[in-house]
């Protein structure tokens, strides 16, 4: 609505835009902490199913200790996300921003019967569930496989629905469809981010000492680091297209991203998600198709080594950045078109303190649908596209290599 058609005001007030903060540091970072512990715990078991073929066809001993790390690593991380969720309810329940926390609430609402204490509950009990499920996957090496596999998907499923409880709707808003499909978006968001998040930091794990030995290191590696790549390029592919519509959702247009506080906030979480990407692309075209050619002797063995050694280093940063885009994500508040229009609006406000006005959601055109498709398409065309041409070097690196080993052998 212009506010040129508006009657004219007797006397506008061009009252200064209505204040959008940032918000405390200190409640950010607790929702950061949760964000992190719930996705990491989902993320690291994910890994550990991902990974478990090649353990298995790796040395005798890979397998088991390659579950054994990861399943601890995600007790851990079950263990403290438990926590770090009802420390974000027991904030809510004091009343938000900078007011304490009031634990008893928070605990006495978890499973009240209602719909948001049975989600609060779920993400406050799942992890924990999870973790002491996986403890004795963590504690013994010698569990049978069969049944450490069925503790892995449970273990996953339990993080995965605590996760998704976070953003799980409570009543239907603007429609039946428009509450199912934005639920699917954020699903794709947080599981997409957790799956990628947590594979990271289980990857940078298990390059430590101890969990791969030396002569294990070209078969468990090279089709390891295979496997994460598609995992990973998936997760990308779900967190972007999820991202497009949750930007849609909040953003009128780049300008936004300068002219709020939340355009801003979005601006910087997309350059550092940005930046992962670039860190992603070096590791897929340059470091993976060395790895690949661990398994050769020679110079090309002696190359893929090497280019293991960086692998933990290059994934770790990785890590950081990925963490330091949950940082920012929890200052997402409110969004950036209402923030422009209630600053129009307080231009044009002819009432001290009357309530700003706030748009109607937006409606989704035939446009909308048709550009959302052709962004799909283009996503996960580029995401085909890089997985197959880092696989075409990876195989040509084999074969180089193992033209040349003889030759390497002999001299
Ligand atoms: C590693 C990449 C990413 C991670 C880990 C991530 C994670 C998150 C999380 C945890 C939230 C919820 C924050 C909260 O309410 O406390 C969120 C919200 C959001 N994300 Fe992402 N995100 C990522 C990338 C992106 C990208 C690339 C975009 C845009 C293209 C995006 C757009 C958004 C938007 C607009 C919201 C806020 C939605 C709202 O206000 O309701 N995210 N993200």
């Amino acid at each position: 609505m212009p506010f040129s058609a508006l009657p004219a005001p007797s006397v506008p007030l061009a009252a200064a835009p209505p204040s959008t903060p940032l918000g405390p540091f200190g409640d950010s970072a607790l929702a950061w902490a949760g964000w992190t512990a719930a996705m990491a715990f989902a993320g690291l078991v994910a890994l550990a199913l991902l990974v478990a073929a090649p353990a298995r066809r790796g040395e005798a001993g890979t397998h088991a200790r390659v579950r054994t790390r990861l399943s601890a690593a995600a007790v851990v991380f079950g263990l403290l996300a438990g926590p770090a969720a009802l420390a974000g309810l027991a904030h809510d329940a004091a009343g938000g921003p900078g007011a304490g926390y009031d634990y008893a609430a928070a605990w006495a609402g978890l499973f009240d019967g209602s719909a948001e204490g049975t989600l609060s509950g779920l993400q406050v009990a799942l992890p924990v569930l999870g973790a002491f499920l996986l403890a004795p996957m963590a504690l013994r090496r010698t569990l049978a496989d069969r049944t450490g596999t069925a503790l892995l998907w449970t273990g996953l499923t339990a993080g995965l629905v605590a996760l998704g409880s976070a953003r799980f709707p409570t009543q239907v808003r603007n429609g039946l469809g428009r509450t199912v499909f934005e639920t699917g978006v954020w699903m794709l968001h947080l599981f997409g981010a957790a799956v990628w998040l947590g594979g990271l930091v289980g990857l940078v794990l298990l390059a430590l000492p101890g969990a791969v030995a030396p002569a294990a290191r070209g078969a468990f590696w090279a089709p390891a680091v295979r496997r994460f790549s598609v995992a990973a390029m998936a997760c990308v592919a779900a967190i972007t297209l999820s991202g497009l519509f949750l930007y849609w959702e909040h953003v009128d247009g780049p300008g936004q991203l300068v002219s709020t506080m939340y355009g801003r906030v979005l601006g910087v979480k997309i350059l550092i998600f940005g930046s992962v990407l670039v860190l992603g692309a070096f590791n897929q075209f340059w470091l993976h198709p060395r790895i690949e050619a661990l398994r050769a002797d020679g110079e090309a063995g002696r190359r893929g080594g090497i280019a293991l050694r960086r692998f933990p280093v290059v994934v770790a940063a990785e890590v950081a950045l990925v963490l330091l885009v949950l940082f920012v994500a929890p200052f997402l508040h409110g969004s950036a078109r209402n923030q422009a229009f209630q600053a129009e609006a307080a231009r044009h406000a002819t009432v001290v303190g009357a309530p700003l006005p706030k748009l109607p959601p937006k409606q989704a055109t035939a446009s909308t649908w048709a550009w959302g498709a052709a962004e799909t398409a283009a996503v996960i065309g580029v995401m085909v596209i890089g997985h197959r041409c880092s696989g075409r070097l990876a195989r040509r690196r084999v074969r180089l290599a193992a033209a040349t080993a003889p030759a390497a052998a002999a001299s």
